[in-house]
């Protein structure tokens, strides 16, 4: 497995993804995705499987210290009073004294940025977290994460070759801060595209292989791919055993120019 360093991290670059992923199915999924090699698992408070996840990786044969756990505080948690409770709730939750990295999960324009990024660097300070970063901030918002002098690692947004994130990823590569790709192959829709599929014909793999294999060849990216079936678990990492040419990495960079975002609630900042 690659593995993406960063500010003295170090991060297995692909990792499993939770959401929608109910406790006793994060709990047998974690577990299948720690015995078949993943060292990265990714949740959320949102998610309500924390304690699914803290299972699975209890149950795995893996001592913790090897698995790199990230989750991530709700938006209606960012305020002073309910941000390091709800922390220590999602340890509890996890069963366990530490996550590898936190994240502000959403802006919220209730909150001021100063006010949640101070609130993440206390959480770092008091151990519950070694590494600290941010979800959904478009650069505007970055501009002022990067303002308070928080050390960010990273900042987990969508990305899959269909959704133009150009502007995004090269902020991100100028100020040191990788992009956690999420919904890295587009809940399904990089499935079929006849580009991606002609590709993955060549080398005897397929539409998300391609995908993931697209984003291994970039700088700094990692991507935490969901599946619910166990038996997906290990071709959603089989995906460094052959490289696309310069030329194939070229036609999936022309895939975004419909920028397809298949995660956009309401409540969702001005994206870049
Ligand atoms: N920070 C945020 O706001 C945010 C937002 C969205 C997601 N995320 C994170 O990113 C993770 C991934 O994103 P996502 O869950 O939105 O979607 P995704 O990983 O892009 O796609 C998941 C979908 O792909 C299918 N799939 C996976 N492997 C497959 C395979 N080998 N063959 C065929 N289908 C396959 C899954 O179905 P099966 O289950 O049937 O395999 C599922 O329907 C999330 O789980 C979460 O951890 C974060």
């Amino acid at each position: 497995m690659k593995e993406i360093k960063i500010k003295g991290a170090s991060i297995p670059a692909i990792g499993l993804g939770t959401f929608q992923l109910e406790d006793s199915i994060a709990f047998k999924i974690t577990q299948a995705a720690i015995a078949a090699g993943y060292r990265h698992v990714d949740t959320a408070q949102m998610y309500k499987n924390e304690e699914g996840v803290g299972r699975g990786i209890k149950a795995a044969d893996v001592p913790r210290e090897e698995i790199f756990l990230t989750t991530k505080v709700w938006r209606d948690n960012l305020a002073k009073k309910d941000f390091l409770p709800s922390v220590e709730q999602s340890l509890k939750n996890l069963n366990t004294d530490y996550v590898d990295l936190l994240l502000i999960h959403w802006p919220n324009a209730n909150v001021p940025v100063a006010a949640y990024m101070e609130e993440l660097m206390k959480a770092q300070e008091k151990g519950y977290a070694k590494y600290i970063g941010v979800s959904n901030h478009p650069t505007a918002l970055l501009d002022e994460v990067l303002a308070t002098g928080a050390d960010i690692i990273t900042n987990q947004v969508e990305y899959h070759p269909l959704i133009n994130q150009q502007k995004l990823y090269t902020y991100l590569q100028q100020h040191n801060i990788t992009l956690t790709a999420y919904s890295p192959i587009a809940q399904g829709k990089v499935l079929g595209n006849p580009v991606l599929k002609s590709i993955a014909n060549k080398y005897g793999k397929n539409e998300i292989q391609v995908t993931l294999r697209w984003m291994m060849q970039q700088d700094n990216v990692l991507a935490i791919p969901r599946t619910s079936k166990p038996e997906r678990l290990a071709s959603n990492i089989d995906v460094f055993d052959f490289e696309l040419t310069q030329e194939e990495v070229n036609q999936i960079d022309q895939l975004n120019k419909d920028n397809l975002r298949v995660v956009n609630p309401a409540f969702a900042p001005n994206w870049d």
